[in-house]
């Protein structure tokens, strides 16, 4: 118990008690080793490594002290990491989520706020190694591919301008009808990581007979895996018809190589389910016009478009991934079901050109649609000078394919099934909620 003789003691004594609060409000403030490490290390450091895509190494607190506002600044407006699906909206649950939850968010905020301390070292967690962009991803779950596919090689060329590669292969290496289970595309590593944008390996066959896309990329979506029991047939003969955007900034290299690795069901073995991959739904130049014909931004405007698409028969839907270039802003899609109800089953809010993100859903909430449902895409794109990527407000926009342009389409993982395995479906994922109500 402290005795106080005098007045000059009582007021030392308080400012002792002040100095002693403060510094445990400061050691409660998040601090880089122990509370902000951990958050990069998980989701940044992947691409933010000297090797990676991101423009910065993020690994050390030498490297993340100088960009600590511009990362508060970034995550707290949720454009890095780059996942740019409404949370506020639709399905919220994806095999690839790679966001940000609420509370690493304030945490980064309230460390940027007290001054972005160190803490102390020894409380930096274990470094992870990362793994290497010349692995193929899946094969941790799957193994090595069965079969690896190359576009020939291509002179990439460091002006910042846009590249078209469209080279025609010949595909070999299967000698009978297959049913592909997984594709990844792989640029090459690490000069195809930064330079190729995005790009598609299409198998054309040679009895003329339906194009499979094999796989489809952007930065941010490399792989398509089908669920068990459902594949897309990949005839024996053909050729590969390659269409790979390159572009640039700052670096080059000879005879770039991009892989796509294939994933087959056992020879003979035909899945219940057969998929389309990847389908277009487009959001342009419907009801008879030309494609991208209703694209005409004006300056300093916005516009909005909608495409609606009737489902002949029923689908489960496995991913969405909108396409719009600099000015697209937003991309909704609803169903709108034969009773009626209507719901939004993922709006990306915050698009960006940079980035071709497939969301990927979880089985369990994969939209289950009837036959007649109507899937409807909203597209609106801002050409004010308030979007940041927007590269002249002064310009009227039309379709093109420059990122200067504009689209307008959504990429859908999609497949058809018949009315039998709807019945089964929707049964089955009545049973699922049921146990989770139980539980
Ligand atoms: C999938 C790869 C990837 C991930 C994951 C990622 N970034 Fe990035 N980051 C990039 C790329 C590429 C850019 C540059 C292009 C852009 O801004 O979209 C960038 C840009 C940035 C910038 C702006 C740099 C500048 O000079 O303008 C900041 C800040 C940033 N990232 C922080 C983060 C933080 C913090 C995380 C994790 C919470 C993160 N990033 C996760 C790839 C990534």
């Amino acid at each position: 118990m402290i005795q106080l003789k005098n007045l000059t003691q009582l007021c030392l004594s308080i400012y002792v008690i002040a100095a002693f609060s403060a510094q445990s409000l400061a050691q409660e403030a998040p601090n880089y080793s122990k509370d902000v490490a951990p958050i990069l290390q998980e989701k940044c450091a992947a691409c933010h490594n000297p090797e990676g895509i991101g423009p910065m190494p993020l690994l050390t607190y030498q490297q993340v002290q100088p960009f600590a506002a511009l990362i508060h600044d970034r995550t707290s407006k949720r454009i890095m990491p780059p996942w740019h699906v409404d949370p506020g909206i639709g399905i919220q649950s994806f095999k690839n989520d790679a966001s940000l939850s609420n509370a690493e968010i304030d945490t980064i905020e309230a460390w940027v706020e007290a001054g972005a301390p160190e803490g102390n070292p020894a409380d930096l967690p274990t470094p992870i190694t990362f793994p290497s962009g010349a692995e193929w991803q899946l094969a941790d779950q799957l193994g090595p591919p069965d079969l690896i596919i190359k576009s020939s090689p291509f002179d990439v060329i460091a002006n910042g301008q846009d590249q078209w590669w469209t080279p025609s292969v010949p595909f070999a290496g299967l000698d009978q009808e297959r049913f592909l289970k997984a594709a990844e595309f792989k640029p090459s590593y690490p000069l195809g990581k930064k330079v190729v944008h995005h790009g598609h390996a299409v198998l054309v066959p040679e009895d003329g007979g339906r194009q499979v896309a094999l796989a489809r990329y952007g930065v941010g979506k490399s792989w398509e895996m089908f669920p068990e029991g459902t594949g897309m047939r990949v005839p024996a003969n053909g050729n590969i018809a390659w269409n790979l955007h390159y572009f640039p900034v700052g670096a080059e290299g000879d005879d770039d190589v991009v892989e796509v690795g294939l994933w087959f069901y056992p020879e003979g073995q035909q899945p219940e389910r057969e998929t389309v991959g990847e389908a277009m739904f487009r959001v342009d130049g419907l009801k008879g016009m030309a494609r991208g014909q209703d694209i005409v931004i004006p300056p300093h405007g916005y516009q909005v478009l909608q495409g609606t698409h009737r489902l002949d028969a029923p689908a489960v839907i496995h991913s969405y991934r909108p396409h719009l270039h600099m000015r697209g802003k937003v991309m909704t899609m609803e169903a709108i079901l034969p009773n009626g109800d209507k719901e939004v089953l993922s709006q990306v809010n915050k698009y960006d050109h940079n980035w071709q993100i497939a969301y990927i859903y979880e089985d369990d909430v994969k939209p289950l649609l009837p036959t007649g449902t109507i899937l409807q895409f909203t597209s609106v794109f801002d050409n004010t000078a308030n979007n940041p990527i927007n590269p002249d407000p002064e310009q009227w926009v039309v379709f093109g394919r420059r990122g200067v342009d504009e689209m307008s389409h959504a990429w859908v993982g999609i497949t058809y099934i018949n009315e039998e395995q709807y019945t089964q479906a929707v049964a089955e994922r009545r049973a699922q909620q049921e146990t989770l109500r139980i539980q």
